[in-house]
């Protein structure tokens, strides 16, 4: 479901980038998480200064922040290729071992979404992080050996939605850690407007920041919206896009003033009149709502706790005074504590 959804953050390469990459290239283009790339700035520049390869990175954080774009930027940076593949993608132990023989030295290898590895494709990669070799077994039973294959120096960029699902000895082998975060208004107005001048979309400086105020902190989002926003605008006004316009479109297709949708307001409304306000846990959660438990976990839930609309607690999730009041609810609470101060105001 969460894939035809206007704000899905999931991967959807051609609707999102048909007219030339919005991309960045370089980290000069590269606009907002400011503490990320003045860091990659300064490894990348050490590693070129010892003539040695980047140390392997660890990028983490929720989905659609720009984690693939970040590792293509280092590979432009460093000047090496970059080969992509995906923690599910690589099944067997194999699998890997034919990536990694197949380097060239100093090439970046990018795995997305590195906690769904699994535990014999990892073992394999420990080694080869470590000391840039691999053991493969050659036969089986007692006459079974090993061999032990040299590697050409390589980096490994690693993204994950869920860094606490890796193990820790993988963990561990990371030397450079960035933690992305959503992105603020006024980078994302930026990045509104970069693209907008790219895919030649009129657009006032008041629309763009309509458009990032409703796009969840996340360029991938900003960047999907701005095109239904034109398209919007073409039709139903004169092809440009202001705060009106902005604010027209995004109400048709039901995201909300904080960027919600249908889908988070479900979530909402189930914790609230399903389950009573909460806590409630995260299987049951995704039954009432009909999702998987792991698009709720790494999709959802990181924005609704941001913006402080739910609170996870150990007995499951429960929904904030701040949820009641932005669905223009009475909470339980509010109703409690009118009772208890009735007396004050006679
Ligand atoms: N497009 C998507 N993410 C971007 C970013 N962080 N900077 C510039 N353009 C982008």
């Amino acid at each position: 479901m969460a894939d035809d959804r206007l704000i899905s953050p999931e991967w959807q390469e051609q609707e999102d980038y048909p007219e030339g990459s919005l991309r960045p290239l370089y980290l000069d283009d590269y606009i907002g998480q400011d503490k990320v790339k003045e860091n990659i700035r300064v490894f990348i520049s050490a590693a070129r200064e010892r003539n040695e390869s980047l140390d392997h990175v660890l990028l983490s954080g929720p989905p659609g922040l720009g984690k693939t774009t970040l590792a293509s930027i280092v590979a432009n940076e460093i000047g090496k290729p970059i080969r992509k593949t995906s923690g599910p993608a690589i099944e067997r132990p194999g699998d890997l071992a034919a990536i990694l023989t197949n380097l060239e030295p100093g090439e970046i290898l990018f795995i997305d979404e590195i906690h769904r590895l699994n535990r014999t494709v990892e073992e394999v990669l420990y080694p080869a992080m470590e000391d840039y070799v691999i053991d493969i077994v050659i036969g089986k039973g007692p006459a079974a050996r090993t061999l032990r294959l040299d590697l050409p120096p390589f980096t490994l960029i690693g993204a994950t939605t869920r860094p606490g699902l890796l193990s820790s000895p993988l963990r561990d082998r990371f030397g450079i850690s960035c933690r992305l975060d959503y992105y603020t208004e006024e980078d994302l107005t930026k990045i509104i407007t970069r693209a907008a001048g790219i895919l030649n979309i009129s657009i006032d400086p008041e629309g763009a920041a309509e458009i990032a105020r409703r796009s969840r902190g996340t360029p991938r989002v900003a960047n999907r919206l701005l095109k239904r926003v034109r398209d919007y605008a073409m039709v139903k006004a004169d092809a440009r896009i202001t705060k009106e316009v902005a604010d027209q479109a995004l109400r048709m297709m039901e995201i909300d003033e904080w960027g919600l949708d249908m889908v988070d307001r479900m979530i909402l409304e189930a914790i609230i009149h399903k389950f009573q306000g909460g806590p409630v846990g995260l299987e049951t959660l995704a039954a009432a709502v009909s999702e998987e438990q792991d698009t709720l976990t790494d999709v959802y839930e990181p924005y609704l706790l941001k913006m402080g609309l739910i609170q996870k607690t150990p007995r499951g999730r429960i929904a904030t005074e701040l949820a009641y009041q932005h669905l223009g609810l009475k909470s339980p609470r509010s109703l409690e504590s009118g009772g208890l101060f009735a007396w004050d105001e006679e």
